[in-house]
């Protein structure tokens, strides 16, 4: 697969979980190749989603890769807990630990691909010394916690910035995701300024209840 190839990951968390099995199986036939998944402690985010024995359940229903979006304290310390390995994607927010690198150690080692997520109000030189230790970036254009949330001003500009540090600093290969607020109409914009991988939640695949539908026009507007 194109390292750096379009994709649309529908955001598990706003799944309607009495219907789970259903959704997941629309994701599949309408050929989605990552499911973004929201992990949150109720400590680093005022919020709690998703954690490891749902995560291993749903591994077992279906082989699309995961992308799982750690929003927690201290990452290092419960990834052991994790089912994740080769083919899915793992992301730790700078943010959440003094030292970010044995975590995206830990994920490179057992196979994943290891993001560094970073709030609206970090900015992107943060990143710098970490470069050479990730598969990309993942820029969150709302405070992470809930779906539903309007896109912060100037995320467009500090995506496009993102971009640009990647591709001075030798990693013209590294990925850019985008959460929070991808709409159609933002991610022409994002995908514009850099992006690559787009979250689909609220403002993307879950709109009304034709999930497919949502996901075609998405993929039309944003994609060709
Ligand atoms: C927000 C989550 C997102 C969320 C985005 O903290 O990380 O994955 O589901 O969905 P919308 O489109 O509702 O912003
Ligand atoms: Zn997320």
């Amino acid at each position: 697969m194109d390292k750096t190839k379009v994709r649309l990951a529908p955001s598990v968390m706003c799944c309607d979980f009495f219907r789970l099995g259903e959704q997941v199986k629309v994701f599949e036939q309408e050929g989605i190749e990552l499911l973004h998944i929201d992990v949150m402690d109720g400590h680093f985010v005022p919020n709690l989603a998703l954690g490891t024995d749902f995560i291993k359940q749903l591994k077992k229903k279906t082989s699309i890769p995961l992308d799982v979006h750690l929003m927690v304290e201290r990452p290092e310390r419960i990834l052991s807990a994790f089912p994740f390995g080769d083919g899915d994607m793992v992301s730790v927010h700078l943010e959440s630990t003094p030292d970010v690198r044995p975590a995206l150690a830990e994920i490179a080692r057992r196979g994943a691909k290891p993001f560094l997520a970073l709030n609206p109000a970090t900015p992107v030189e943060k990143c710098k010394d970490y470069l050479a230790l990730i598969g990309g970036l993942l820029i969150m254009g709302v405070n992470p916690g809930f779906a539903g949330q309007k896109l912060i001003p100037g995320t467009i500009e500090k995506i496009a910035g993102a971009r640009k540090l990647l591709d001075e600093n030798g990693r013209p290969d590294a990925e850019i995701e985008a959460d929070g607020n991808v709409s159609p109409e933002n991610a022409v914009l994002m995908r514009r300024a850099g992006v690559n991988i787009f979250v689909g939640g609220t403002s993307a695949v879950f709109r009304g209840s034709d999930l497919s539908q949502n996901i075609r026009q998405f993929k039309k507007t944003v994609f060709e």
